[in-house]
């Protein structure tokens, strides 16, 4: 349907949750997925995984090296490795917490698209997508999950990271894209292990369905639409842009 075979695609955060299910879905749709991780999935038996710590330069070289060791180019990378901890409000955030926060879902971003942009560049262009989330375009103040601060610092960062990236890929020909999406939540590990650690995991649950107009949680397989499309060469004529896929979160 996207036309997405032949397409070499790396996704990071790709053993779990939204990155896994792209993963899935890009294999579905004929590209050959990489799922990168610090975590190994036990549901990948393609032999396309590798070993990634998004917050390590080297090991985002050594995989990188690897990549075009065995696949000799990288068409598509998808920054979907990320982490939230609770709790993480002004007030009890450690600093522990927040340089570890910021140092996966905002530094593990940034060197993707510096080093991989890097790879593209060589093999005549690319499309890079991050994910940001709605925690990174409103505040919460544990109206809807108890502290999030590093969290959507964050990912606002990330969303700056993409329109910055997009412009000085574009300024300098590259033929490189990147786009960012903001999830509402999903039913991933990172909101049902939350759910399932609170107290009160079912008043926990309401908050967060009662911010979603629709309803529900989305469910993983429902962020892939929009990475197959900013993947494919459909989306050639867009970069910067952002993406909201949240069941109506950010419309109120
Ligand atoms: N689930 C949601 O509701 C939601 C909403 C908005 C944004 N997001 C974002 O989507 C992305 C995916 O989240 P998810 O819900 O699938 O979470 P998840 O916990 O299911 O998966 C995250 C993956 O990232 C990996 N990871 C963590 N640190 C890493 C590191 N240093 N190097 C490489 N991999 C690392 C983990 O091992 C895990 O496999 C994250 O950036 C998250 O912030 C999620």
């Amino acid at each position: 349907m996207y036309e997405l075979g032949g397409k070499i695609v790396l996704v990071t955060g790709g053993a779990s949750g939204l990155g896994r299910a792209c993963v899935q879905r890009f294999r579905q749709e004929g590209a050959t997925a990489i799922a990168a991780d610090i975590a190994q999935s036990s549901a990948d038996r393609s032999g396309s995984s590798i070993h990634l710590d998004v917050t390590s330069e080297d090991s985002w070289r050594a995989a990188i090296v690897e990549i075009l060791e065995r696949f000799g180019r990288i068409d598509v990378l998808l920054n979907g490795a990320g982490v939230a901890f609770d709790g993480d409000d002004v007030l009890n955030c450690t600093a522990e917490i927040w340089r570890k926060t910021l140092s996966v879902n905002l530094d593990g971003t940034f060197l993707g698209c510096k080093l991989v942009s890097a790879a593209m560049r060589e093999g005549g262009g690319g499309s890079i997508i991050n994910i940001a989330s709605v925690n990174g375009a409103t505040g919460d103040g544990g109206i809807v999950a108890e502290g999030v601060a590093a969290y959507a610092s964050s990912k606002a960062a990330v969303r700056m990271l993409s329109k910055s990236a997009a412009l000085d890929l574009a300024a300098r020909k590259t033929n490189v894209r990147c786009n960012v999406i903001l999830p509402g939540y999903f039913a991933t590990p990172m909101v049902l292990d939350y759910l399932a650690s609170h107290p009160d995991g079912d008043a926990a649950r309401a908050r967060i369905i009662d911010a979603h107009p629709m309803g529900r949680l989305g469910q993983p397989e429902e962020l892939a639409g929009i990475v197959m499309y900013l993947a494919s060469d459909r989306s050639a004529a867009v970069t910067g842009g952002e993406f909201v896929v949240d069941g109506g979160y950010l419309a109120r």
